[in-house]
């Protein structure tokens, strides 16, 4: 990896996509995903997850854009059971839908700095969906229903790239990540795929239009004390010194 791929200033630049490859990763890709994760994301992973993603063990579709040989965009997905996902994550699919039917969950997208705005998560993420929309199965009802993922709720990139390409919000996490030591919001996105569909009847949607409204408001009036508190605190410190 060339050191200037991985520096924040660097100059965007268009990338042709004609010139840009799709492969899968291997295992001797570790480094290099590491250091870009460590690069695209507040949150840090051990060591043994970086292995994990990157061994052809069958549990992810791990893909890499590549460009002139150096890895320049990475989608990582897991396809499951909704039993096995978290709870507030099983009501992305209609009850209708037994808990055995499958769903795919993104780990990771991102894609260097240099690079982006040219197309190339849009060229990871449709290779995904295209996958799961042929994905090998003896019954179509094994088929992934709905594609999901977590993003931090400030993430405006990441937001607006989902919403284009057919994500819906369907719910506000609050204080869903760590972020070193912070406790941070997040969202779930889902798209539909393969005749999934989301639970919601008409007066699902008013529940959730409240629902959210409210978590944002309980978010404004628990942040409100503490920050009296600080400025008191500030305050009092400059009484005393
Ligand atoms: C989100 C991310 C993957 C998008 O990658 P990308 O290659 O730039 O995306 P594409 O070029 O395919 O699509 C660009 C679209 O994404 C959105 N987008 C990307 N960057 C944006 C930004 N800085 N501000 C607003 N919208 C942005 C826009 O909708 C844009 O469309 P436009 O160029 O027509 O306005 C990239 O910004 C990234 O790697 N971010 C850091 C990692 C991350 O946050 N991943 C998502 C975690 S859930």
């Amino acid at each position: 990896m060339s050191s200037n791929m991985n520096s924040s200033y660097c100059q965007a630049q268009v990338v042709d996509l004609m010139q840009v490859q799709l492969r899968f990763l291997t295992i001797s890709d570790v480094a290099t995903v590491k250091v870009h994760c460590l690069d695209w994301f507040p949150i840090e992973y051990p060591d043994s997850w970086y292995l994990d993603i990157t061994t052809d063990n069958g549990k992810y579709f791990s893909l890499a854009a590549v460009h002139l040989g150096q890895i320049i965009g990475v989608v990582v997905a897991q396809t499951k059971g909704l039993e096995s996902c978290r709870e507030e994550d099983q009501e992305i699919l209609s009850a209708k839908f037994p808990l055995d039917s499958r769903v795919t969950y993104i780990l990771v997208l991102g894609v260097c700095r240099e690079y982006r705005r040219s197309g190339v998560a849009s060229l990871l993420i449709n290779s995904l969906l295209e996958y799961l929309r042929n994905e090998p199965v003896q019954n179509v009802t094994q088929r992934s229903r709905a594609v999901f993922l977590h993003v931090l709720s400030d993430n405006m990139a990441a937001i607006s790239f989902y919403s284009r390409r057919g994500f819906v919000l369907h719910s506000y996490l609050p204080q869903y990540y760590e972020v070193r030591g912070v406790a941070r919001d997040g969202y779930c996105y889902v798209r539909y795929i393969n005749d999934g569909h989301a639970p919601y009847s008409g007066l699902d949607k008013i529940y959730h239009w409240l629902a959210y409204r409210a978590a944002l408001l309980a978010g404004i009036l628990c942040h409100l004390p503490i920050l009296i508190l600080k400025r008191w605190r500030k305050i009092a410190r400059r009484m005393l010194t």
